[in-house]
């Protein structure tokens, strides 16, 4: 798939992820408090990339399930990326003023909010994925079951907890793999198999899409650190060298810049592989993944 066209697939389909999270907590609802629903909206509807839902839909149509089927679960990966974010900005984390090219969830709303609007988030998550679901009652549980693990202590809060430890450490390759697959490549798994077990695939093909997603979660992650020190603030929307600052422990730090590209490219390679071993026909994911690491934002 041609670079422009999967440009344009991921603004199309982020753009109808976008309309569908406009509608989950409208201004007319029945609200209360208003502030809190206020600080949700203001991160969830901020100008992300929207990679995640992206994948998820994009995983599905890769086997023939349309993406309106999917949104509710999409939707679901994109509201624990936000409160993920929230909670990663505030200042006992990561203590950050910019975010997606505005002031932080605390700097506008306060920690106390900001604390909440990611709670509120990340509980509604599942209640979007535990709405009824056009597919089997145990394949749902399942679906339920991934995304849980993947936010959770076996996932992103561990990988966060990992990463706040590493600060100011001297750290190893081994602990910064712990660090990436935890905090960041296994919600970005959990999307593509989420996406995926919409539709019947065989147990290779379910662990093709798992090996990809966590191939190219590890990628972004690696691309993420890249940008924190060679990226423009301008296009990130967030600040370049925040990991310095913090002494985070990053490839960039352990192996240098030109070394952490290589290792994405190797990242994406292997993700690819893995596609193409089990005979998954996959020019979306193969275009989603070249996207993520030739990325400049
Ligand atoms: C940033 O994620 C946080 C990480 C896990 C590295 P994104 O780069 O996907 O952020 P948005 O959603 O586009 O703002
Ligand atoms: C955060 O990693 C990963 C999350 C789970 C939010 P970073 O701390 O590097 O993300 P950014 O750079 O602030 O977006
Ligand atoms: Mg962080
Ligand atoms: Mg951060
Ligand atoms: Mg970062």
């Amino acid at each position: 798939m041609s670079e422009t066209r999967v440009e344009d697939y991921i603004q199309s389909t982020g753009d109808q992820v976008h309309r569908y999270l406009s509608g989950l907590f409208p201004p007319d609802a029945d609200r209360r408090p208003e502030r809190l629903f206020e600080a949700m909206n203001y991160s969830l509807l901020g100008n992300g990339k929207r990679l995640r839902p992206v994948l998820c839909i994009a995983a599905a149509e890769t086997f023939g399930v349309p993406r309106d089927v999917v949104m509710p679960a999409a939707a679901a990966l994109e509201l624990i990326h936000c409160y993920s974010l929230i909670h990663d900005d505030l200042p006992i984390l990561d203590n950050d003023d910019l975010r997606r090219g505005r002031p932080t969830n605390h700097k506008v709303y306060g920690d106390a909010t900001a604390l909440l609007a990611g709670d509120g988030l990340l509980t509604y998550a599942f209640e979007l994925l535990a709405q009824p679901l056009p597919v089997a009652p145990e394949v749902q549980l399942r679906m339920i079951r991934t995304l849980a693990n993947a936010a959770g202590v076996f996932g992103m809060v561990g990988g966060q907890q990992a990463d706040v430890l590493a600060e100011r450490t001297e750290g190893s390759v081994e602990l910064l793999q712990f660090i990436h697959t935890h905090k960041t490549a296994k919600l970005i798994q959990a999307s593509v198999v989420i996406g995926s077990l919409f539709a019947p695939l065989s147990a290779a093909e379910q662990a093709a899409v798992s090996l990809y997603g966590e191939a190219v979660g590890v990628a972004f992650q690696m691309v993420d650190d890249w940008l924190d020190v060679a990226g423009e603030q301008e296009q990130l929307g967030k600040p370049v060298g925040s990991d310095e600052r913090l002494e985070k422990l990053t490839y960039p730090r352990l192996v240098g810049l030109d070394e952490t590209l290589r290792m994405a490219e190797e990242k994406l390679a292997e993700a690819k592989r893995a596609l193409t071993d089990a005979d998954v026909h996959a020019p979306l994911l193969f275009g989603i993944g070249e996207f993520i690491v030739h990325r400049n934002k």
